[in-house]
């Protein structure tokens, strides 16, 4: 009920009544105050105006169930939140209660990870109070070699709402690293369950790095913070929040087609790699060349010297920047 409190609440720079509260809810003026009362135990200044009723005067840096669902605009994705204020891995605790039976659009939020989980076996650093950390669990109904793609599809919604929020310039370095001025914002790691020829389930996890003022020495020189990039704290409950708006929107536009034709224009405008070079990082060899952004299965297609388009499939290379990281 917090929630919908929260909700009814920001609608308005005004007063909402308790009467107003009572029916919106359903429910009586005592559970309303007692709410309220829980929220202002929770950090939230509630101003209580006799004749007139409550007003939302300022909320808590927090990323609580509470502060992110009643913000959220979705249908699916984030319908059920488990927040954390400390767990080992959002990833590794949704693969728990996806084995579990929890339902699709399932999001894990922590506040903190101590065994953050990165690609390629590396940890992800995600301190207390500063960053993003979260996972959405989806059952999606497609065979496991579209999974892929579903990656970078949140890369986009990241970089999408990052810059619909902030005045900044995000892009992405395939497949999925979101970048602001050539240094990682925020990682991804999808992982799966399944049979040969049906999904039971994946977790999309999202380490974004929102209010983080420094990194550990091994990435100081290619990581950056939002925070950093703008000179002040952003909210991250209503980061969150329009990452799920962006993500429904376009996974939508995705599962209808089983691939990414729908979306891989929006995709390839904000590719940092389109039109440069590339270095292919191909156990079979090395290679480098001209990249032209994606394909519909989301392969980045690279032009070599000779004129030939090589598709690379992101489960297989890396591909870096001639000069660097992107
Ligand atoms: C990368 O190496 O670029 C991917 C980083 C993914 C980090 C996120 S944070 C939330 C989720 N939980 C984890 O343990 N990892 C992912």
């Amino acid at each position: 009920m917090k929630n919908e409190i929260l909700r009814a609440l920001r609608e308005t720079d005004s007063y909402v009544s308790g009467q107003e509260l009572c029916r919106k809810l359903g429910v009586s003026r005592t559970a309303v105050w007692k709410n309220i009362r829980s929220l202002q135990e929770d950090g939230y200044e509630i101003e209580a105006v006799t004749n007139r009723g409550y007003r939302l005067a300022g909320v808590p840096d927090t990323i609580a169930e509470e502060e992110v669902a009643s913000r959220l605009q979705t249908e699916r994705m984030g319908r059920q939140i488990r927040y954390f204020s400390r767990i080992d891995s959002t990833n590794q605790y949704a693969k728990r209660i996806a084995e579990e039976g929890a339902p699709d659009g399932t999001l894990i939020i922590a506040d903190e990870q101590t065994a953050g989980k990165g690609r390629s076996g590396r940890t992800w650093v995600t301190p207390p109070a500063e960053a993003i950390a979260f996972t959405l669990l989806l059952r999606p109904k497609l065979s496991p070699d579209r999974i892929s793609m579903v990656t970078l599809v949140m890369g986009l919604a990241v970089t999408n709402a990052v810059n619909s929020l902030y005045d900044v310039s995000a892009g992405i370095k395939w497949p999925n690293d979101v970048v602001i001025k050539g240094r990682k914002l925020c990682g991804i790691l999808t992982e799966m369950s399944a049979e040969v020829r049906q999904v039971n389930y994946i977790v999309i996890g999202v380490g974004i790095n929102a209010n983080l003022t420094s990194f550990p020495e091994e990435i100081r020189e290619i990581a950056t913070s939002l925070r950093l990039e703008l000179g002040c704290d952003i909210n991250r409950a209503e980061l969150i929040a329009r990452v799920m708006t962006e993500f429904e929107r376009l996974y939508a536009e995705f599962e209808a087609q089983g691939d990414l034709s729908a979306v891989m224009q929006e995709y390839n405008e904000l590719c940092l790699n389109a039109g440069s070079k590339v270095r292919v990082l191909d156990p079979n060899g090395e290679y480098t060349g001209t990249s032209r952004g994606i394909n519909s299965m989301g392969e980045l297609l690279v032009e070599t010297e000779d004129g030939q388009i090589q598709e690379v499939y992101a489960g297989e290379v890396s591909v870096r920047g001639i000069y660097g990281y992107v």
